[in-house]
């Protein structure tokens, strides 16, 4: 998939913007605060429907306006074109149309755009909370597999249904019975979600480890599923796996109505990263934690292109500071053989496979 035109107007600091990236490596370049991370939101927008940054729409609307509009025409691997529309206004909320026709629901035109991000605000897929790792996991497979995200958005559902019913039992409102039914609901999606999660890793670990190895010369990653019900060693059959969770949270009922929380399912695993075995989030340098995160992202192409049959479009903000120039060169080597990608850079850089962008020339 590429972008062939993005078009934008009162979005943040663009107020009447159109810009054609070229088919292959593009740098977009210019001084802080200019607009480069901002063109790449205006192309999430259309792949996702939302910000890689910000869960505020109402962020985007240039001050003083009172709406924005992202217009970007798309094309893919067959030569077929697809316009898509974003507009969100402060009275009317967001729009999404596709070729002209309106989409009700947004979580259905989530994977029609294959798009990879990378932004620095995605150290937190290392540093952070187990949650900003489920999120990683969660946007990644979501794009490839419709059914995931539709069993995640009705998991959520279940797990908040489910959690009220607590309550209700501790406080002597609700009966147990009732408790089952919805137990066995929830084990059952959250059956998907463990097993699509656990394939992606197997799947995506061969390319973290090779592109980790191009980039930094020699690392080695791994990449480990914790889950809050399964031994990492007595992993069980997927069909029996959504029987386990629910004899593990039968067994930590009386646990679970006293907090009235859900005890263990996949709102509550995590991934373990490491380097050369060593635990990433404590050991790891800051660019080696960047360059990994990197290497995580770059895999998700090959990934990608795999289930989709369509190359994805490589959105990398701010994609080489804090590394050295060894890192930068093979970095560039590997995304030389890419589909469309925009880095942003304040630093100018030039090379027969890039497009060099000069955002002061685009405003
Ligand atoms: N709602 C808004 N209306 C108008 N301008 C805005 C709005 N929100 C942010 N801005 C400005 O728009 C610009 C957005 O910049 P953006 O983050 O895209 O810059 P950048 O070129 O990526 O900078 P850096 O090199 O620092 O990352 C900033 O100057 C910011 O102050
Ligand atoms: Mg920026």
């Amino acid at each position: 998939m590429k972008v062939r035109q993005i078009q934008f107007v009162h979005f943040r600091n663009h107020r009447a913007f159109t810009f054609e990236p070229g088919d292959g490596l593009n740098i977009i370049y210019g001084s802080n605060g200019s607009g480069k991370t901002t063109i790449l939101e205006g192309i999430h927008y259309c792949a996702l429907t939302k910000s890689f940054l910000s869960i505020y729409d109402s962020e985007f609307v240039t001050y003083g306006k009172t709406f924005f509009l992202i217009n970007g025409l798309f094309v893919n691997v067959k030569e077929k074109l697809t316009s898509i529309k974003v507009t969100y206004s402060r009275d009317t909320g967001k729009q999404v149309s596709v070729n002209t026709r309106n989409v009700p629901t947004f979580s259905e035109h989530v994977g029609t755009v294959p798009c990879i991000t990378f932004s620095p605000a995605d150290i937190l897929i290392v540093n952070g909370a187990p949650a900003e790792r489920r999120r990683f996991l969660d946007k990644a497979i979501s794009q490839m597999d419709v059914k995931y995200l539709q069993a995640l958005i009705q998991y959520r559902r279940l797990l908040q249904q489910r959690n009220a019913l607590l309550l209700l039992i501790r406080d002597r409102q609700a009966d147990q019975n009732v408790l089952d039914i919805l137990t066995e609901q929830l084990v059952e999606k959250a059956a998907i979600i463990v097993y699509a999660r656990r394939e992606f890793i197997e799947g995506i670990m061969p390319c973290v480890i090779s592109k980790l190895r191009i980039v930094s010369g020699g690392e080695n990653p791994s990449l480990t599923y914790r889950c809050t019900f399964q031994n990492d060693d007595d992993v069980p059959h997927k069909d029996s796996m959504a029987n386990h969770l629910f004899g593990h949270l039968k067994a930590r009922r009386s646990e679970e109505i006293a907090r009235g929380q859900t005890a263990a399912g996949p709102h509550r695993d995590d991934i373990l990263f490491a380097l050369d075995e060593k635990e990433i989030k404590k050991y790891a340098s800051q660019g080696q934690k960047r360059t990994f995160i990197i290497s995580l992202k770059l895999a998700l192409y090959d990934y990608f292109q795999e289930h989709q049959k369509e190359k994805p479009i490589c959105l990398l903000d701010d994609l080489f500071s804090e590394l050295d120039s060894k890192r930068v060169s093979a970095l560039l080597s590997i995304l030389a053989d890419f589909g469309q990608t925009l880095i942003t850079s304040t630093e100018k850089r030039t090379a027969s496979y890039i497009n060099s962008v000069n955002i002061h020339d685009l405003i």
